[in-house]
């Protein structure tokens, strides 16, 4: 009879509009906007001389000192110079190719490279008169591998003969670095990247930390712990933790910081996930052909802004608890890049089989990186150039 077959319907609609509402708040993504400037012309070199210059010189560097409290810290502006140059004819794209390439062979510096030469200690005197005494300093005669045609290498690897390490009493086993847009110097809005050797090398706020890996096989490299990514506001549930674990035994695996490499690597499985379901949350955008190394790409020609799906990478927080995660949200530009002077974006990760993971200097941009080897941690500062 009618009032006994109402609880059996309200009980169907029940589950029901439940699976509604659920399917509908996992369709609300994140989006940010990207402003889209395509790649312009790099500007014309200052001199010939400058040629065949290190990538990052410090010979021009201006030393400012940082800390008017007395602790020791310095801090040195950066101005890039690329080695690889435009040929009078060559186009934006061209020499974007040319770099991105130097990028994939460069990904497996640290094995290749060989100089030989003298090798000696040296007392390092900064221009304000900072001084560190007894560094162990290398003069290669013959160089070989990935120095490109740079005059000089500053180490900041956690190895023992890194300039971090030797200056540690000096400057506390702690520094950070800034590094601009890298189309920044195009730009008329010119500013410069900046590394930090010091106390004053660890902002006093808004630090996302994780403590710093160790990897017993293999001392140079910063490693840190990624437990996931998310896309849209969404964790991306094919991108896992055991993909960037490190095992300590053998030292494979792992996820590394690094400056000297510019697309971030992921491990493959995780990379596929990632790009999946950055695909699906960029649904909208015109696709584009693949470029270099990048199988994600979006015709934009003819907009001056999209919304793109956020990114946020997840690493192990630096206080017990699985709530206390370090959540590093990257800015658009962090991941959408131009890849020439039409309006062509690709998506800027890329997989690896070579085992270890890399976060690359593009994902880095406009941050403030701290390697804070005193305290063991990893850091990432939004905006502190
Ligand atoms: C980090 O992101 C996770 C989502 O994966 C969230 O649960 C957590 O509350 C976030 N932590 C902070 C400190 O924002």
């Amino acid at each position: 009879m009618a009032p006994e077959s109402k609880p059996l319907v309200a009980l169907l609609f029940v589950p029901v509009l439940l699976l509604l509402v659920s399917a509908g708040s996992a369709k609300l993504l994140e989006y940010q906007t990207l402003v889209l400037a395509p790649l312009s012309n790099p500007p014309p070199l200052v001199s010939s001389t400058d040629g065949d210059d290190l990538s990052w010189n410090l010979e021009s560097a201006e030393e400012v000192p940082v800390a008017e409290d007395g602790s020791a810290s310095v801090q040195l502006t950066l101005h890039h110079r690329d080695s690889l140059h435009p040929a009078a004819n060559s186009t934006p794209e061209a020499l974007f190719r040319l770099r991105l390439a130097r990028d994939a062979a460069r990904v497996s510096y640290g094995d290749g490279s060989i100089t030989t030469g003298e090798f000696s200690t040296e007392t390092l005197t900064f221009r304000r008169g900072t001084r560190v005494g007894r560094v162990a300093f290398g003069c290669g005669h013959d160089n070989e591998g990935l120095f490109v045609a740079a005059a000089g290498l500053l180490g900041l690897g956690r190895g023992r003969l890194s300039f971090p390490s030797q200056a540690g009493r000096r400057f506390g086993r702690r520094f950070s670095y800034c590094l601009v847009d890298r189309t920044s110097a195009d730009s008329l809005r010119r500013r410069t990247s900046s590394i930090v050797f010091g106390d004053s090398a660890v902002p006093r706020s808004a630090v996302v930390f994780t403590p710093m890996v160790v990897n017993p096989r293999l001392d140079t490299f910063y490693y840190v712990e990624l437990t996931g990514i998310s896309v849209g506001g969404a964790r991306v549930p094919g991108v896992r933790a055991a993909d960037f674990r490190l095992d300590p035994t053998t030292g494979k695996g792992g996820v590394i910081v690094d400056s000297g490499t510019s697309v971030t690597r992921l491990a493959r499985p995780a990379y596929a996930a990632l790009r999946d379901a950055f695909r699906a949350g960029a649904a909208g955008l015109r696709p584009a052909p693949v470029f270099s190394l990048f199988d994600t790409c979006y015709d934009l020609s003819g907009k001056s802004e999209v919304k793109v799906p956020t990114v946020v990478m997840h690493f192990k927080g630096v206080e017990a608890g699985a709530a206390a995660a370090s959540n590093l949200s990257l800015p658009a530009e962090n991941y959408m890049i131009p890849v020439d002077t039409d309006g062509v974006f690709c998506f800027a990760f890329a997989g690896t089989d070579g085992g270890i993971s890399i976060i690359g200097n593009i994902q880095q941009q406009g941050f403030r990186v701290v390697f804070d080897g005193a305290a063991s941690r990893v850091g990432f500062a939004p905006g502190r150039c």
